[in-house]
């Protein structure tokens, strides 16, 4: 059967390898995933392209630090950047990398095309060159020094192939007019367009400084600018020189950041128009993420790192946080403090709340079915019509690329079903008849909303919302609902909810900032060695094997970054299938944790109630047999059987939450 949707191509920026990734990069990853949920839910087939710039000095420079040839230390990152979007559900469908034989053979191919239609010519580049770092120094002058090591620069000319980028800028400024939309948002096109009348000098897109780059066929040692290189990329994911096969080229969307954006408007349409391909249709250019209103640099020591984060709250609170906090298009600053609060009061006092509560009445109230509505009263319908309207503003802002103000309207609609719910209060209705229709019409009322909003809330929330779905026991996923489809009034009832499922848990703001950065510390500067958690002879109860002896000694520092807290066993039980295991609950002051350990053996699980133990709270949480330990029991691992004995406070009675120091 031939496929009769539409197709969508966008991409990220394919992100340089002598670095690894940060918040900053994973917002553009990001906003693209959500992107093609969205599309895909409107019907389209889409693919998402991102990948890693393999080539440059930077590389050359980056591996020799490390002590390995360039091909196996681009090999160790690309992996390493393609592993963290796998293990935020955020990969790409194509991930492309500039060392790819088929990229290679793109490059080749685009700059045969453009030359055979007289766009390249050989000529001279004479630039300011730092014999130190084999690097030319774009913009310096004659003699400044080396931003990077801070010797004198020379003036040097050497060998470059040429393209003729000055016959572009009439044929640019005339496709910028044909396609008004070409770059968004509006003020950085009228920054290209200045930009662009104000003349184009033709550029050098070969180097014979640089080693490690795609060759130029027959002309070695020319290799490609890393710029002429990287953009084909796009072309090179989707089909290169057989791109009409695949059908996804023109690109629908380029999604940029604000310092790459002539590269994106300026040289590649030009690049393009010269080969006679077909000229991409958008390029979107947002803001960066700051700190302390400063670009983020690993030399700054102020990276925010994205995996600790998805650890500590979840990759949807990320997510969210990262489209709703700042308007797309603008620059942001990041804080923790920020992400936190909008956790507890968005996601957990907000969508969450509002789904527990409503399944819990329904529970209550109607054995977990859905009920069927009774007669409707002007409050009820006047949430209807809030719902419906979300529906149009949702969609229109996110079109838009105005995603925080397609959150804040879905937002507002959760809002307005808390407010019905406060001055509706089902809870204070009883058992007649009337009553009972009355709670129906109420719940189903809310669980509708609910329904709604989870929906327009996925290409955003994809983790959670998935739960939500399952909670209110609707058919197939929340991924293949048809947004054009959507109106009020579909919720299927008579269905029994699913299980209820933890969506965000408050957390204790201070604490989960401090874990959120000892993460972050942890990943940007690991141990030499890993570090046993406790001193010899004693083991953790969490269900592995029992911790060796340490051999090597670590500095106060090392023991500073384990947070052991006094924490009380509210539950205990055993794990079916798991007969070394019990399942516990333990109050560690600020919450309660479900943690395992590996004591089942040797401890009735309910003389464990009440008991207080030293509790390891800043473990990012896994799961063992399947079920989810968010810490570490301490335990010392007693005789040639490793019998696991608790550690524990007989003597006084101490406060629940104080840290073992
Ligand atoms: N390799 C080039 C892109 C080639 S595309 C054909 C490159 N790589 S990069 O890794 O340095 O940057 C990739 C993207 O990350 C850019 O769009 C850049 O704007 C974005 N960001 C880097 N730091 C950022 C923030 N702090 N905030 C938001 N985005 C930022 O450029």
């Amino acid at each position: 059967m031939p496929n009769e949707k539409p197709k969508f191509y966008l991409t990220t920026p394919i992100y340089y390898t002598n670095g690894l990734p940060h918040i900053g990069h994973t917002y553009t990853t990001v906003v693209a995933d959500a992107i093609r949920r969205y599309k895909r839910m409107r019907g389209y087939e889409v693919v998402m392209t991102t990948g890693t710039d393999e080539h440059g000095v930077n590389v050359e420079r980056a591996a020799q630090k490390a002590g390995i040839p360039e091909s196996e230390y681009v090999a160790r990152m690309a992996v390493a950047w393609k592993a963290l979007w796998d293990d935020l559900g955020i990969p790409a469908d194509e991930f492309v990398r500039t060392t790819d034989l088929g990229h290679v053979r793109t490059v080749q191919w685009l700059f045969k095309l453009c030359k055979e239609n007289g766009y390249v010519y050989k000529g001279h580049y004479t630039g300011q060159y730092c014999i130190y770092d084999n690097a030319f120094v774009n913009d310096a002058k004659p003699g400044d020094t080396c931003p990077d090591c801070g010797r004198p620069l020379e003036t040097i000319t050497e060998e470059n192939y040429f393209f003729k980028l000055s016959a572009f800028q009439k044929p640019l400024l005339d496709f910028y007019k044909k396609n008004p939309n070409f770059i968004q948002p509006e003020t950085r096109k009228n920054e290209i367009i200045s930009f662009v009348e104000g003349g184009l000098k033709d550029l050098s897109i070969t180097r014979t400084t640089v080693r490690w780059g795609i060759p130029v066929p027959g002309e070695e040692p020319h290799v490609f600018y890393v710029w002429f290189d990287a953009l084909t990329a796009y072309l090179s994911a989707v089909g290169g020189p057989d791109y009409e096969k695949r059908g996804f080229w023109p690109c629908d969307l380029h999604l940029v950041g604000k310092d790459i954006i002539r590269f994106h408007t300026v040289y590649w349409p030009a690049f393009l128009m010269a080969a006679m391909l077909p000229v991409p249709k958008q390029v979107w250019v947002h803001g960066w993420f700051l700190m302390d209103s400063t670009k983020m640099s690993k030399s700054k020591g102020n990276v925010v790192l994205p995996r600790p984060i998805a650890n500590m709250l979840g990759m949807d609170a990320m997510r969210y946080f990262l489209m709703r906090e700042v308007v797309f298009g603008q620059d942001g600053n990041f804080s923790y403090d920020a992400l936190v609060t909008r956790y507890n009061s968005d996601l957990a006092n907000g969508l969450g709340n509002l789904a527990s509560r409503t399944a819990a009445m329904i529970e209550k109230n109607f054995g977990g079915a859905i009920p069927k509505p009774g007669p409707r009263l002007p409050q009820d319908e006047a949430l209807a019509k809030v719902a419906s309207e979300t529906i149009g503003e949702a969609f229109e802002q996110f079109e838009n690329f105005a995603f925080a103000r397609s959150l804040e309207a879905i937002w507002a609609a959760i809002a307005a079903a808390d407010k019905y719910l406060t001055s509706e209060q089902p809870w204070a209705l009883g058992d007649s008849e009337a009553d009972t229709q009355r709670k129906a019409t109420i719940l189903w009322t809310t669980a509708e909303l609910l329904r709604i909003v989870t929906v327009l809330a996925y290409p955003v929330l994809p983790d959670s919302t998935a739960k939500v779905w399952a909670l209110l026991g609707q058919p197939g996923r929340v991924s293949s609902v048809e947004l054009d489809g959507l109106r009020w009034g579909q919720l299927v009832t008579g269905v029994q909810l699913g299980k209820a499922q933890a969506l965000f848990p408050r957390v204790d703001r201070q604490e989960a900032i401090e874990r959120i950065e000892a993460m972050a510390n942890e990943e940007l500067n690991p141990a030499p060695a890993a570090p046993a958690v406790v001193p010899a002879h004693a083991t953790t109860a969490s269900g592995a094997a029992a911790a060796p002896a340490a051999a090597e000694k670590i500095g106060i520092e090392d023991f500073a970054k384990v947070e052991m807290r006094v924490g009380q066993i509210k539950t205990a039980e055993r794990i079916v299938g798991a007969d070394k295991l019990l399942k516990l609950t333990v109050d560690i002051g600020t919450e309660i944790r479900q943690i395992c350990a590996g004591i089942a053996q040797y401890y009735e699980p309910e003389k464990l109630i009440g008991r207080k133990v030293a509790v390891v709270v800043n473990l990012a949480p896994r799961k063992l047999r399947g079920v989810e330990s968010n810490g570490m029991i301490v335990a010392a691992s007693v005789g040639p059987e490793g019998r696991p004995v608790l550690a524990g406070f007989p003597d006084e009675d101490v406060e629940i939450g104080a840290r073992l120091k």
